[in-house]
């Protein structure tokens, strides 16, 4: 049977489009069970809608108006993507922290994948902060990662692989960004091949 992936977004989805791709050609024996965005103009819906993938809308916000905890929308969260029964969670550019009551739903089931190396530059700005410790002269390569997520701890979780990206002189956020799209891509895809088997 093959492997079921739930994958999580809240933007472009260049990376759910990697997988998309990778499993329409073949290459990657799974099947996208549904994509799920906390932003409802996450391009990656459209792409989801487009592949023919299942796509589900699930803001914070109106448990945030009724007042209602991080901690129930995780578990609520958690009880959708259960509705779909994957063997993977892949957050693909998902902005949210999971928490216990999410992450204890899926253990070893959850796959981040961050713009960085292990243990540098954690958080949402990660491209950015590259590029600042290259100006300061504290870095010449930044790089990208994929990790299980045990915790709800920021970008950290055992390593399932990692790759190297170049920063240049001149580099500015696009160009960087641009480079480190590309290698996640790569990453990302040939990690899910390696973990699915
Ligand atoms: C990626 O750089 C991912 O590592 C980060 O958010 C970005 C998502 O890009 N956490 P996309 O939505 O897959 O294009």
């Amino acid at each position: 049977m093959k492997s079921k992936l739930a994958v999580l977004i809240s933007g472009s989805g260049s990376n759910l489009q990697a997988i998309i791709d990778a499993v329409a050609a073949g290459s990657l024996d799974a099947q996208i069970a549904v994509v799920i965005s906390n932003r409802k103009d996450a391009y990656g819906l459209e792409r989801a809608r487009r592949a023919q993938i299942p796509d589900r809308y699930f803001p914070l916000k109106p448990y945030r108006d009724a007042q209602r905890s991080r901690a129930e929308y995780d578990a609520d969260l958690a009880a959708l993507v259960s509705e779909y029964a994957p063997d993977w969670v892949v957050l693909a550019g998902w902005m949210h922290i999971l928490s216990e009551q999410f992450l204890g739903r899926f253990p070893n089931r959850v796959v981040n994948l961050h713009p960085a190396l292990p243990g540098q530059f954690p958080g949402a700005h990660a491209i950015d902060d590259a590029l600042a410790a290259f100006a300061r002269g504290e870095i010449d390569h930044t790089g990208v990662m994929v990790h299980l997520v045990p915790d709800a701890r920021v970008d950290e979780g055992p390593v399932l692989a990692e790759q190297t990206v170049p920063i240049r002189p001149g580099d500015t956020h696009e160009t960087l960004a641009e480079r480190i799209h590309a290698a996640e891509h790569r990453l990302l895809v040939a990690t899910l091949k390696k973990l699915i088997g």
